[in-house]
């Protein structure tokens, strides 16, 4: 009996051993586990996928759910606003196009990281320095920088001889209208002139390579200048030229390489993730394009600053595990992985001798290209730039449709930008 007593004693000693254990280490799992939202413009690629379940196995405290925005800029850019200032806390951490900072660190949308890069002892140095500053307003860094953007030139390798790489926008009208309709072909030349924001970059590359400009550097207007209407005749008269698809008032950047990769153009225009896209398995252009700086106006080959940054909201609930993440988005890994699936050209600056990273995209071992890139002409910087891009979407509309003759658009452009200016001081 004694034994029994004992051994009753034993396993009830134990069972409840085991259900102490047992609850503690399942209430500190699921008090530990937290989750977060992460929302960015719509990813064509699986970088973003991989690069979360990448974080996740490292990191199993956290759970991240992935939302996406639209592609569109603008779109992705509204719906963002939409949440953020209602102070709403169902998004954590998101991408943020370059052109954002200023406006979200005035309005208050994001935390600033100050804090929390000295406490990590995370080294600015390693990164690009352009973009980290186009990070800061009023001394604080409001995002931090995931990749750079820069336009370029693609063309079909297997179509222009080497000797007939346009080297101009005349020249580019020329070739492409040679060799239209060559291999499969439909159309000579591709670019964004959809009225939305990658239509102000496309424009920016026109204005800039006549020597063009928007905003002087004290941020004053100064758009009605010769450069700004030379470089938009020739963007007119590229798209009345007969090289670019009948509706390319309704190409944005999806559309461009939708067309490209299925082989239907000899040239388009777009950013670098597009030579992922090239060479991702739906292509029927892989193997057969080539890259070049865009065509020069009387200044010179231009293109246009572009980027993307990632930012927490101050509402978060979870502002130490969207530091994380954005911590592993930012840092060699997570940017190895977008340089590598996403075709983007990182800022952290020791991928750009990295193995893989050229492996996978060679451009970015090309000292040229790279310098090209940080020779990019930025959009006006300012709290109110969607207010200033709306302006330039709608005259650049007017110019692309041909509702107004270029003069006029860009007196108009002007007189509009600078009441814009004027009410938001
Ligand atoms: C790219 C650029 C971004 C730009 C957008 C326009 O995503 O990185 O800066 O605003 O294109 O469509």
């Amino acid at each position: 009996m004694k034994r029994f007593i004992a051994i009753v004693t034993l396993i009830i000693f134990c069972a409840g051993l085991f259900l102490a254990f047992g609850l503690t280490n399942s209430n500190a799992a699921s008090k530990k586990q937290v989750t977060i939202t992460y929302v960015r413009g719509k990813d064509e690629t699986q970088a973003t996928n991989k690069i979360l379940q990448e974080f996740m196995k490292k990191n199993p405290d956290i759970k991240v759910i992935f939302k996406e925005n639209p592609s569109d800029t603008g779109q992705n850019h509204d719906q963002l606003v939409t949440v953020l200032s209602a102070g709403g806390s169902d998004i954590d951490v998101f991408d943020m196009d370059v052109i954002w900072p200023a406006e979200f660190a005035q309005a208050g949308y994001t935390l600033p990281l100050d804090r929390f890069i000295k406490r990590d002892k995370i080294n600015l140095n390693d990164y690009i320095k352009g973009t980290i500053d186009a990070a800061r307003f009023k001394g604080q860094m409001w995002a931090f920088p995931r990749f750079i953007d820069a336009g370029v030139l693609y063309y079909r390798k297997d179509i222009v001889p080497q000797n007939e790489l346009p080297k101009t926008w005349d020249d580019l009208i020329k070739v492409a209208k040679k060799y239209k309709g060559k291999n499969g072909t439909k159309y000579g030349f591709l670019m964004q002139a959809k009225q939305y924001e990658g239509l102000v970059c496309d424009a920016i590359e026109y204005i800039a390579s006549y020597g063009g400009r928007v905003v002087d550097e004290s941020g004053n207007i100064v758009v009605y200048n010769q450069g700004t209407i030379d470089g938009l005749n020739m963007m007119r008269k590229v798209i009345t030229s007969g090289i670019v698809p009948p509706n390319i008032n309704t190409f944005t950047e999806v559309e461009t390489h939708t067309a490209f990769i299925n082989g239907l153009s000899v040239f388009a225009r777009n950013w670098p993730y597009m030579w992922a896209m090239i060479n991702s398995p739906q292509s029927k252009v892989k193997g057969k394009v080539g890259i070049l700086p865009l065509p020069k106006g009387s200044k010179g080959s231009a293109a246009c600053l572009g980027g993307w940054m990632v930012g927490i909201n101050k509402f978060s609930k979870n502002p130490e595990a969207s530091w994380r993440l954005l911590k592993f988005l930012v840092q060699k890994e997570g940017q190895k992985l977008m340089a590598i699936y996403n075709g983007n050209v990182p800022v952290y600056k020791p991928l750009f001798n990295d193995k893989d990273v050229i492996k996978a995209n060679p451009l970015i071992g090309d000292k040229k290209f790279v310098e090209a890139i940080l020779a990019a002409v930025p959009r006006p910087v300012s709290p109110i730039y969607p207010k200033i891009s709306d302006v330039m979407q709608i005259e650049l509309s007017n110019i692309v449709n041909g509702k107004k003759d270029v003069k006029t658009a860009v007196l108009d452009m002007d007189k509009k930008l600078k009441e814009v200016v004027k009410i938001s001081k």
